[in-house]
């Protein structure tokens, strides 16, 4: 049986990686792909996620969501993603987004599935909080929360925090206080998951399909992170769906997460108890070690397989 998932984005390179491994994988069944702005607005997202599912040749409903966060304002992560979201590399232009906004979409899935739904997040969980926040009683409907969020050691957007938990920590807390299990996909696992120029060509010899294609091409378009020594980009959103599809690839540890809220320089830091040396409840488990050739053999092989 496919896990009914529904996938909140915000496309993104790696979004973009991470939406095609959904929608071509058969143990997820891809309910809806919610757009919230984060690494661009979502004058891009949204029609990055529409050109994205369009070229999979998938008739999942898009929704738009929410272009700021739940305190002040989404600030743009053009450095890694472009101006346009996906490295400059125009994909056809996809469809119209469907009728509801995000968090409204959300709380009607989780309402009428007959089974719990799991939430994927991989960009700022503004949407996934709006909609838990708004009807908490909902979260009975949800089987997990799998975000790729957070870090336990060092930030990517500031030295503390993440880009995605810095983005809108207040919604992150609140999917913490859910009562729902939270899976981290943190910087630490995927500085293990990198995209190196030897990865993405053993990608391209896979075929010549536009998905493929596109991936291939997006994923180019990234730098090699300086914090991970120059090696490649490391391919964070991806780890998060790929842990659905294979949790054979990934080790973990069951963790309590606090997110730090406050208004100084560990803003949005996501403040990850390893040892248990709070004796806090634990709320999440944390990915820690990834497959990686495993992981990229998992990519090829997916991507290949739509057109
Ligand atoms: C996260 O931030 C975004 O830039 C990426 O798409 C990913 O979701 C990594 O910190
Ligand atoms: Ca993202």
């Amino acid at each position: 049986m496919a896990i009914p998932v529904i996938l909140d984005c915000d496309p993104g390179t790696d979004d973009a990686i991470a939406l095609l491994l959904a929608l071509a994988s058969p143990e997820l069944s891809v309910l809806a792909v919610t757009v919230a702005g984060g690494n661009v607005g979502l004058v891009h997202t949204l029609p990055n996620a529409l050109a994205l599912t369009a070229l999979a040749g998938s008739e999942v409903p898009v929704h738009a969501g929410a272009d700021r966060p739940l305190l002040g304002a989404f600030v743009s992560e053009t450095g890694v993603h472009g101006e346009d979201g996906l490295g400059g590399v125009v994909l056809p232009r996809g469809g119209t987004a469907a009728p509801g906004l995000a968090a409204d979409v959300i709380r009607g899935i989780l309402r009428d599935s007959a089974e719990p739904v799991t939430l994927i997040g991989i960009g700022p969980a503004t949407n996934l909080a709006l909609a838990l926040a708004t009807e908490p009683a909902l979260a009975a409907r949800v089987r997990q929360i799998v975000l790729m969020s957070g870090a336990w050691a060092e930030g990517n957007v500031t030295p503390a925090a993440e880009f995605n938990a810095w983005s809108d920590p207040e919604a992150l807390a609140i999917l913490l206080a859910s009562g729902r299990p939270v899976v981290f996909t943190t910087l630490e696992l995927t500085a293990q998951a990198l995209a190196t120029p030897a990865r993405l060509a053993a990608w391209r010899r896979l075929g010549n399909g536009r998905s493929l294609n596109a991936a291939c091409d997006i994923q180019a378009t990234v730098s090699p992170s300086r914090r991970l020594g120059g090696i490649g980009a490391p391919l964070h959103d991806p780890c998060a769906v790929a842990w659905l599809i294979r949790p054979d690839l990934f080790t973990a540890r069951d963790c309590a997460v606090r997110m730090d809220l406050g208004p100084g320089p560990s803003r949005g830091r996501t403040v990850i108890d390893r040892w248990g040396r709070t004796g806090d409840p634990v709320n999440a488990k944390v990915l820690e070690t990834v497959d990686a050739d495993g992981l990229f053999a998992l990519l090829g092989e997916r991507l290949t397989l739509l057109p």
